[in-house]
């Protein structure tokens, strides 16, 4: 969509939803923010003002489902929404605790059931006015389940097929869905990583590419290329091909 002039964004106290933030906050454009630190939150949110935009602020778990669907339908109700990005998510470093079963479960409850908390509320909205974005927070590691990380490959490859079937779903009402997948981006998430990152980029680097992949309403907004060959590769080599190597690769941070 060209020019959006309400934007949604979860997640946007941090990395890639703040630099979205930063990126798309402007005169004419109103801005709902959600994220849990209030602290963080607040200094992206009153860096937008500066830029001119107009912004609303929500602290809240996206966990809490009718916490959220209220405060989304009240964003709604204000100004209606054109575009709407569910990207929060965690990982098993920034939980802290790497994938226990405990975790297994907070990042599907965060990364897939976070997502349609984010996305429903708004959806039926969005088909009544035949208008509308959704943008969903796939990654790279989608394409194929990697140690140390089977719950967040899990996560993000259940959240990358549900935007793409819904995409053909919604285009008969003028909604565009597009599934965002990207590969290593620098932020409090991969800070975590004792590891090397291929092709690691900035957050900056990484909300202009995904902006520019939701103006031409890209099916599918996968980056950096390298990155993506490697992914597609792999996920076509058979397992038992890739058992041993696989098995020595580092895990997440933790
Ligand atoms: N960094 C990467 O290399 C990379 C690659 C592919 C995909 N991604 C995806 O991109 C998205 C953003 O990640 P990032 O790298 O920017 O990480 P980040 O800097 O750790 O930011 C994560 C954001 O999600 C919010 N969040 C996490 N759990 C939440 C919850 N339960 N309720 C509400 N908000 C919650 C955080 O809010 P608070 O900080 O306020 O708690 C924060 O704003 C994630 O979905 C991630 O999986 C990242």
């Amino acid at each position: 969509m060209l020019n959006p002039k309400h934007i949604l964004i979860t997640g946007a106290s941090s990395g890639i939803g703040a630099a979205l933030t930063m990126l798309y906050a402007a005169h004419g454009v109103r801005l709902s923010l959600h994220g849990r630190d209030r602290e963080r939150l607040t200094h992206i949110a009153a860096r937008a003002v500066q830029k001119g935009a107009t912004v609303l602020t929500m602290m809240s778990d996206v966990t809490e489902q009718d916490i959220l669907a209220a405060w989304i339908r009240k964003c709604d109700d204000i100004e209606p929404i054109d575009l709407i990005i569910a990207n929060a998510g965690i990982s098993a470093g920034t939980g802290r605790n790497g994938e226990s079963e405990d975790q297994s479960r907070a990042i599907f409850a965060t990364n897939l059931k976070g997502v349609l908390n984010t996305i429903h509320p708004v959806m039926p909205l969005m088909i009544r006015r035949r208008h509308g974005q959704i943008a969903m927070m796939s990654s790279l590691a989608s394409f194929r389940g990697f140690p140390g990380a089977p719950a967040y490959c899990a996560s993000k490859a259940a959240v990358r097929v549900y935007g793409e079937a819904l995409r053909s779903e919604l285009r008969a009402y003028n909604v565009e869905v597009n599934v965002i997948c990207p590969g290593f981006i620098k932020t409090p998430m991969t800070d975590v990583n004792h590891f090397p990152m291929p092709f690691k980029m900035p957050a900056e680097q990484a909300a202009r590419i995904i902006q520019k992949g939701l103006t031409a309403n890209r099916a599918r907004i996968a980056f950096p290329w390298q990155m993506y060959a490697l992914v597609r590769f792999m996920a076509a080599l058979p397992q038992s091909w890739l058992d041993k190597f696989m098995s020595r690769l580092p895990k997440k941070g933790g």
